[in-house]
């Protein structure tokens, strides 16, 4: 199968530690060495904000800030490359293009943002939709989608399936309130909802949640599923554990 996997700056290097981006890589290498097509797209995380926001305050514009934000991104790819050892791009990729060469090649493929004006949630449903990805999983620090943002609401309640369709709705709701933190952000949401393509938002702190929701369609996020979809898809293995 072919899956794109999103992995948050703050899921991948919270602290710039070693052993939670070796996890990552060693769930993103399981899954090739099972013959698996792995696109991996690293956000920049708290790091990227810290840069950002000390080039605000030196006076970069918004574009500039963004160039820092994408800079950012790359460093983390690199630290997952560094961690996948063989069979991986030498530097992170920036084209869907070259994304879709090197994975009809056979190797993994490690991208960070692209353009200014938009964040990494995006470039991993780009890449999904460019290279008709089976899956997309978004590993956020966040345990799914909500109905409203968790963080500020208490009585936030988690979506356990919902459409693309819901999924635009539920983000550009929280969008909407000011400071707020979606779990995609709404461009993402819309390149979901035009491809139709399944999805999953779950917590990725741990790693191996990665894994069992690649092989087996386990988790306890968020399924985002395109309209009008009913069957499980037969990419998944039973859960034989
Ligand atoms: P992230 O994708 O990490 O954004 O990109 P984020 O919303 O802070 O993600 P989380 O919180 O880790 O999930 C960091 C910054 O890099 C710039 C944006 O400024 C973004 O906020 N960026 C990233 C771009 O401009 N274009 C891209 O394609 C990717």
């Amino acid at each position: 199968m072919n899956v794109v996997v999103s992995i948050g700056g703050s899921v991948l290097a919270p602290d710039l530690g070693a052993n939670r981006v070796a996890e990552h890589a060693a769930v993103i290498r399981d899954l090739a060495d099972d013959g698996c097509s792995v696109g991996a797209v690293v956000g920049g995380g708290g790091i990227a904000r810290e840069y950002i926001s000390t080039g605000r305050e030196l006076g970069a514009n918004e574009i500039e800030l963004d160039t820092i934000g994408i800079d950012v991104t790359r460093l983390n790819g690199r630290l997952l490359i560094a961690a996948l050892g063989e069979a991986v791009v030498p530097a992170p990729i920036e084209t869907y293009e070259e994304a879709g060469e090197v994975l009809r090649n056979g190797d993994v493929c490690v991208m960070g943002g692209v353009a200014p004006a938009q964040t990494t949630d995006a470039v991993s449903a780009a890449l999904a939709e460019y290279t008709n990805a089976d899956l997309l999983v978004y590993a956020t620090s966040v345990p799914g989608v909500f109905d409203a943002d968790p963080n500020e609401d208490p009585d936030a309640e988690r979506f356990e399936r919902i459409t693309a369709g819901e999924l635009v709705d539920v983000i550009a709701d929280i969008e909407m309130t000011a400071g707020s933190s979606a779990p995609v952000d709404l461009l993402a949401a819309k390149i979901i909802q035009r491809s139709g393509m399944r999805t999953i938002v779950l917590d990725g702190t741990e790693p191996e949640r990665v894994a069992s929701a690649v092989r087996y369609g386990d988790h306890d996020g968020t399924d985002v599923v395109p309209e009008g979809v009913g069957d499980e898809p037969t990419y998944w293995a039973e859960d034989e554990r």
